[in-house]
């Protein structure tokens, strides 16, 4: 098959969801439907159980889990689709965003019954700055919700698009009648735990009184109703926008109950984008071009304590990738092989032979990759836009035992995987370790004692937010570095980072220090 046509056969996705909306849920469907499964339950839930994490056990688990479903591929409507795993614990969200970036487009769920909650709206930023085209599924319709009109309301207000519903439900809760797709013009009769769905009901005119006779004659006035509406306050669906990320196609259904899952799906492979063009740092690259390249998103250190290898999980972005061929690693300025590259089908790791545009890899390592890494076919080029975010909750490293070697080794490789951000004071005396969410840090001396042998505590600091800061003028930078020193700490690539001890005390140096750029992800144009 020509590149081209192996391009456009490609639809690379994740869903996103705050914890207990259903994404997981969803995820087994897509794959229920798609064959890649047989049987409901054979998708773990990626979550931590326990918060308080004392139960190390459980950090292993999860781990074992994202491995294995760290992406998940399947055939269906003639498209290979691969779905990207997110993690579901919100202190891992980093993890989330970055795999976003390898994403082409997205599915949303919302829990129909909480509306939008504060991951929502933070995967939905992260989401906005590559305008990541966006579907959202609103889930949970059996149980007892909203307005809908209140909710498409509320996802406008908090996430910042506008939205377009392509279907809409008919009562919920117990009352539940189903949904009435307004792309399709088909009414979906919901019936609880059924195992597939309906192709549906030709209803093509709202008028037609056969909706009364399946829905009831008060349903079926309230749906018409509705949908004038809805057309008035919404307007049709516009493929363009949606492309572009912003306007988001709303579903409404149940992942539990199978309904509404196979409408999305399919009207998912009808709209979303096949692999794009990405821009790099010299240059916009088009996923035809002959040339091979991609990115390295994620890294996952391998669970075999006695092979200290990891798996760094890389997006093809242009051209063929061939096992065995070697490919330029720009940062190192070298060449590397790959003998058993690994794709992924279902929950089956296979060696594969060639990817194209758009195919995640598993590409065993022994320390050369880290986050954001480019491979091409020479050319010297980065891919742009697999920022760090700046942290939300800082501690400082220290050593309680004599193995400072073996602790500067696993702090370095565990902040190379993207466990959490590294930033270094005083020459690199003092290590600050920041992170998203406190249990990376239970992670990261559990990871250290265990696979590194370094025994160390960490202590709270005073920081609530830390910021890249730039200057257009460099002596100013200099300068605002030398009064801030005890405030001053790099980043792993030599860059400055300003720690801040409230939001206040940020907003007062924002306005004093108008000469310098504060900046909230690492990637900014200096
Ligand atoms: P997540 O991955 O987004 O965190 O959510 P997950 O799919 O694990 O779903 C969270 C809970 O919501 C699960 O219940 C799941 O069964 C339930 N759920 C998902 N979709 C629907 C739906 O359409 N309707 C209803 N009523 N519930 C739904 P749980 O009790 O937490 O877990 P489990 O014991 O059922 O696995």
């Amino acid at each position: 098959m020509a590149l081209t046509e192996e391009i456009q056969k490609r639809r690379t996705f994740a869903i996103i969801s705050h914890p207990d909306a259903g994404k997981t849920t969803l995820t087994e469907k897509f794959l229920l439907f798609a064959g890649a499964i047989q049987s409901a339950g054979a998708v773990k839930s990626n979550k931590i159980k326990k918060t308080t994490v004392s139960d190390f056990m459980e950090i292993e688990r999860q781990r074992g889990i994202s491995v294995a479903s760290a992406v998940m591929s399947f055939e269906y409507n003639n498209l290979k689709i691969n779905l990207l795993d997110t993690p579901g614990h919100k202190d891992f969200a980093e993890d989330t965003y970055r795999t976003l970036t390898a994403v082409d487009s997205v599915i949303l769920v919302v829990d129909g019954v909480k509306g939008v909650e504060e991951q929502t709206e933070k995967l939905m930023n992260v989401c906005r700055m590559r305008s990541t085209p966006v579907i959202v599924f609103i889930n949970k319709l059996d149980r007892e919700g909203g307005y809908p009109v209140d909710l498409l309301d509320e996802l406008e207000k908090k996430l910042d698009i506008s939205v377009c519903p392509l279907s809409w439900p008919i009562s919920r809760g117990s009352d539940f009648k189903g949904v009435y797709s307004l792309h399709r013009k088909k009414l979906m009769l919901f019936q609880p735990n059924k195992a597939d769905e309906d192709a549906g009901i030709e209803i093509p005119s709202l008028s037609d009184p056969l909706l009364d006779t399946y829905v009831g004659g008060h349903n079926a006035a309230k749906l018409r109703e509705d949908a004038q509406l809805i057309e008035g306050v919404y307007g049709s669906f516009n493929k363009e926008e949606y492309l572009e990320g912003i306007q988001a196609p709303v579903f409404f259904g149940s992942a539990l109950n199978n309904f509404g899952v196979r409408e999305l799906l399919d009207t998912f492979t009808e709209i979303a984008p096949p692999p794009k063009a990405r821009q790099a740092d010299t240059r916009e690259v088009q996923p035809q071009e002959e040339k091979f390249s991609g990115f390295v998103f994620k890294i996952h250190a391998n669970l075999d304590l006695r092979h200290r290898d990891r798996i760094a999980f890389f997006r093809v972005c242009s051209g063929m990738f061939e096992r065995n061929k070697f490919y330029k690693h720009v940062r190192l300025d070298t060449d590397l092989r790959f003998n058993n590259p690994a794709s992924f089908m279902g929950q089956k790791k296979e060696v594969i032979d060639e990817a194209f545009p758009g195919d995640v890899i598993g590409l065993y390592d022994r320390g050369n990759f880290k986050i954001g890494d480019t491979l091409t076919e020479g050319e010297k080029m980065n891919y742009q836009g697999i920022p760090s975010f700046s942290p939300e909750v800082f501690r400082e490293l220290i050593n309680t035992s004599s193995k400072a070697k073996q602790l500067e080794k696993g702090i370095s490789q565990l902040t190379d995987e993207g466990v959490a951000q590294l930033f270094l004071m005083d020459q690199g005396r003092r290590k600050i370790v920041g992170t998203v969410g406190l249990l990376q840090f239970d992670v990261i001396l559990y990871r250290l004692a265990n696979e590194y042998g370094a025994d160390c505590r960490f202590e709270q600091l005073n920081i609530h937010k830390a910021c890249w800061v730039t200057s257009k003028d460099p002596k100013k930078l200099e300068e605002f570095c030398r009064d801030m020193a005890d405030r001053i700490a790099n980043d792993k690539n030599g860059n400055p980072v300003f720690f801040s001890e409230s939001e206040w005390m940020l907003n007062y140096h924002i306005k004093k220090y108008d000469s310098i750029d504060f900046h909230f992800t690492s990637e900014f144009k200096k």
